[in-house]
């Protein structure tokens, strides 16, 4: 297969995305593209002193492979980077590059129906309260040793929330076209089947 198929899937933190993401990737032999370890892998730079330019228009593959890309430091530095209009220009090509590639795509994080991808051919927002998100993301953290509370995992995904939804460029918000599935009541096979639902409507 070498046609062109591009699904966006955006949402905020610890909705469920990546999950969906990489299982409707998997059903369909698509390659998959979690956009935020972009930005994390930049933040991960800056707190290691490069600029935040510079880190973006210099990221090499192996930033991507570090190992602490998924603690709580550096998704705040990657939310702080990613309002910064020069670094996100310099993550685009690459994200549209991957999108076209033969044989399908899937790519998550909080701007590709509405920025990277206005064409995809599916669009997905991925959502759940704050609450629960802050718990999933607690019960993930505390599982790899991370030593975290509730209350500071919930301030952090309240913080990235709003420095998410309310940036000048890029803010985390529904594509007009988005189907908008609501994760907080559904266990993971449950919100797996709607967004299966959807994109075999559409494929
Ligand atoms: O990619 P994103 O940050 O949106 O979320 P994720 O990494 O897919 O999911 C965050 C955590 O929530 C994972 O541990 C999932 O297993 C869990 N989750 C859940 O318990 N129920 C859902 N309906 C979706 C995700
Ligand atoms: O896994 P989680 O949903 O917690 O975060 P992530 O997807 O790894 O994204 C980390 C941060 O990168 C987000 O809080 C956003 O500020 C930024 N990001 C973005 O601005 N645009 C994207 N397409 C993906 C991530």
């Amino acid at each position: 297969m070498t046609d062109i198929f591009t699904i966006a899937i955006d949402g905020p933190a610890a909705a469920g995305k990546g999950t969906i993401s990489k299982a409707i990737a998997a059903r369909f032999g698509f390659a998959h593209l979690d956009t935020g370890l972009l930005y994390r892998a930049v933040g991960a730079r800056v707190l290691a002193g490069v600029d935040p330019v510079e880190a973006a228009q210099t990221l090499q593959a192996h930033d991507l492979e570090r190992g602490d890309l998924r603690s709580a430091e550096v998704a705040q530095a990657a939310s702080k980077v990613a309002v910064i209009g020069e670094v996100r220009a310099a993550l685009v090509d690459f994200q549209r590059a991957f999108a076209r590639r033969a044989g399908g795509a899937v790519l998550d994080g909080r701007d590709i129906g509405t920025v990277i991808c206005p064409n995809a051919e599916v669009k997905l927002y991925v959502t759940a309260s704050a609450e629960v998100r802050a718990k999933r993301r607690f019960l993930e953290l505390t599982g790899k040793g991370e030593v975290t509370s509730l209350a500071v995992v919930l301030a952090d995904v309240a913080a990235r929330d709003e420095r998410d939804m309310n940036r000048a460029e890029a803010p985390l918000k529904p594509a007009a076209d988005a189907v908008v599935i609501d994760t907080s009541e559904l266990s993971i096979e449950q919100a797996l089947q709607l967004a299966l639902t959807e994109v075999s409507a559409l494929k």
